[in-house]
C-alpha cells in the first residue's frame, strides 16, 4: 500500500502543481481523480514554467499519468494542453470520465450572467457537467471514443439543451449537433490510444508495490458538500474525494498531504472571513503574483485562517503540511486568525452556517515580521527563529506536523522539514 494524496486545504491555488511536481520524483504513477479544467497549476523548474488545467503535474517529471472517472474533461482543451507539451505523455483516461459538451459552457456563462448573486465560476462547464452526470444525461469518455454512440447521443441531447438554452437563457447554441458531432468525433479518434481502467490500473500497480500519487484540484472549501456552499465548485476536493473519484478504497492511502499557503487567497465570490483590502492586500497580491492562473483573475488575499484550517484537517485527515509561498510574506507585519467570536462565544472551528460566519468577529495573534535570502535556505534549520516561530505555531494549532516548505515556485526551492 503506497498512495499519497495532495490536496488543497484552502480555497485553490495553494500550490498543489508545484508540490505534486517535487512528489513525483519519487512516484510511479500520477492521477486526477476530480474537477477539470477549472484548475490551473503552476510549475516552474529553471525558470520555464508550465500551465495546466488537465494533465497530472507528473508529466513535468516524465511519470504515467492518468486521468481517473471523477474527473470532467474538456478534450478541446485536453489538445491544446497536449499540442503544447513537448514530450510523450504516457497517459490513460477512465472510459467512465464525463466529457464537457460545447452546452456546457455555454450554460455555465449563461447561468452566470443571468444570476444576482453569481458566483464567480470558471466559465468552463464544470457545474453544468457534473449536474448532467447526476441528471444521468452524460456523455462518457466510452462514448466519446465509439462513433455511433457519440452521434446518437448528441443528436439524443442537443436539442433538448438548446431548446432550454433559447428559451431561459436566451442564448441558443451557436454550433449545430452536426459541428459538434464532427469536432467530438475527430478528438475522440484522436484520443481512444489513452483509454484504460484507471481503477484497476491504480489497484494492481499499488499491489505491486507501485507508488502513486494523487493530484487534488481547487480546495477544501470549495467541496460542493463541506465547502462555503454556494460558493463552491461541483466536485469533491476534500481527500475523501479520491476514493469516488478514482475508484479505490479509502484504506489504500497512506499519506494525505495538505498543502496550506502561508495566507489565504480565494478567487471568485463567496465568504473571506480574513480577507484583507487596501494597501497590505495589495502588497501580498503583488509579492505572491496572486493572479489565477485559469482566468487571470485577480484572487482576493487574506491571512491564514487557524479557524478554517483545524476544519479542514477535520474534513482531510491530514498526516502532514506542505507550507507554500513563505517568501512572500518576508518582510510583512503579520497576524494569523486563532478563533472566531460569535456572541459570547469563542469557537476554534469554522462555522458551517454563512450567517453564524458574518457575525463572526475574528482573533487575531501578531508575530514579528521576518526575513530570509531564498538563496540561502539549504535546510529547515537555515530558516530565521521569527520564521520557526510562525511555523511552529501552525503545527501547535493544526496538531499536524509542517513536513514541506515552500519558498519560491521553482521546484528547487523547496526543503523537507
Ligand atoms: P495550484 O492550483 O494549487 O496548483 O496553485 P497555482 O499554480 O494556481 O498557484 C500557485 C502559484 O504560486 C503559482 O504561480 C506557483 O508558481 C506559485 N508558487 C508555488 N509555490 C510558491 C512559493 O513557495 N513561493 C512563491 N513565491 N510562489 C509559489
Ligand atoms: P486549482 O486546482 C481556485 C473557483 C471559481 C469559483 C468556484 C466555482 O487551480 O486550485 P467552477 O468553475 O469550478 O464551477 O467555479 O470555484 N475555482 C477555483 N479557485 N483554484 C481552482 O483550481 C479553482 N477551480 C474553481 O473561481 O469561485
Ligand atoms: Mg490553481
Amino acid at each position: 500500500m503506497s498512495g499519497t494524496v495532495v490536496i488543497g486545504s484552502q480555497f485553490g491555488d495553494e500550490g498543489k502543481g508545484k508540490i505534486t511536481d517535487f512528489l513525483a520524483e519519487a512516484a510511479d504513477i500520477v492521477v486526477r481523480y476530480q474537477g477539470g479544467n477549472n484548475a490551473g497549476h503552476t510549475i516552474v523548474i529553471n525558470e520555464k514554467t508550465f500551465k495546466l488545467n488537465n494533465l497530472p503535474s507528473g508529466v513535468i517529471q516524465g511519470k504515467k499519468v492518468m486521468i481517473a472517472a471523477g474527473v470532467v474533461l474538456d478534450p478541446r482543451n485536453l489538445e491544446k494542453e497536449i499540442n503544447a507539451f513537448e514530450q510523450e505523455i504516457d497517459m490513460i483516461i477512465d472510459p467512465r470520465t464525463h466529457i464537457i459538451m460545447p452546452w456546457h459552457c455555454v450554460l455555465d456563462s449563461a447561468m452566470e450572467e443571468a444570476s444576482k448573486n453569481s458566483i464567480g465560476t470558471t466559465k468552463r462547464g464544470i457545474g453544468p457537467c457534473y449536474a448532467d452526470k447526476a441528471l444521468r444525461k452524460g456523455i462518457r469518455f466510452e462514448d466519446l471514443i465509439n462513433e455511433n454512440r457519440l452521434k446518437e447521443k448528441i443528436n439524443e441531447i442537443f436539442p433538448e439543451k438548446n431548446r432550454a438554452l433559447e428559451l431561459v437563457y436566451s442564448t441558443p447554441m451557436n454550433m449545430t449537433a452536426e459541428e459538434i458531432f464532427n469536432q467530438y468525433n475527430e478528438l475522440g479518434k484522436k484520443f481512444s490510444k489513452y483509454l484504460g481502467d484507471v481503477s484497476f490500473e491504480i489497484s494492481n500497480a499499488l499491489d505491486d508495490g507501485e507508488k502513486v500519487l494523487f493530484e487534488g484540484a481547487q480546495g477544501t472549501f470549495l467541496d460542493n458538500d463541506f465547502g462555503t456552499y454556494p460558493f463552491v465548485t461541483s466536485s469533491h476536493p476534500i481527500s475523501g474525494g479520491v476514493a469516488t473519484g478514482a475508484g479505490i478504497s479509502i484504506n489504500r492511502i497512506e499519506k494525505i498531504i495538505g498543502v496550506i499557503k502561508a495566507y489565504t487567497t480565494r478567487v471568485g465570490e463567496g465568504p473571506f472571513p480574513t480577507e484583507l483590502q487596501g494597501n497590505m492586500a495589495e502588497l501580498i497580491r503583488k509579492q505572491g503574483n496572486e493572479y489565477g492562473t485559469t482566468t487571470g483573475r485577480p484572487r482576493r488575499v487574506g491571512l491564514l485562517d487557524l479557524p478554517m484550517m483545524r476544519t479542514s484537517v477535520r474534513f482531510n485527515g491530514f498526516t502532514e503540511w506542505a507550507l507554500t509561498k513563505l517568501d512572500v510574506l518576508r518582510k510583512i507585519p503579520l497576524s494569523i486568525a486563532t478563533s472566531y467570536k460569535i456572541g459570547n462565544k469563542k469557537i476554534q472551528f469554522f462555522p458551517y452556517s454563512s450567517d453564524s460566519l458574518e457575525k463572526a468577529e475574528i482573533e487575531y495573534k501578531d508575530f514579528k515580521p521576518f526575513d530570509f535570502e531564498p538563496e540561502n535556505i539549504v535546510s529547515y534549520d537555515d530558516f530565521p527563529k521569527e520564521v520557526k516561530n510562525y511555523l511552529e505555531f501552525i503545527e501547535k494549532e493544526t496538531k499536524v506536523p509542517i513536513k514541506i516548505i515552500s519558498f519560491g515556485p521553482d521546484r528547487k526551492d523547496t526543503v523537507l522539514k
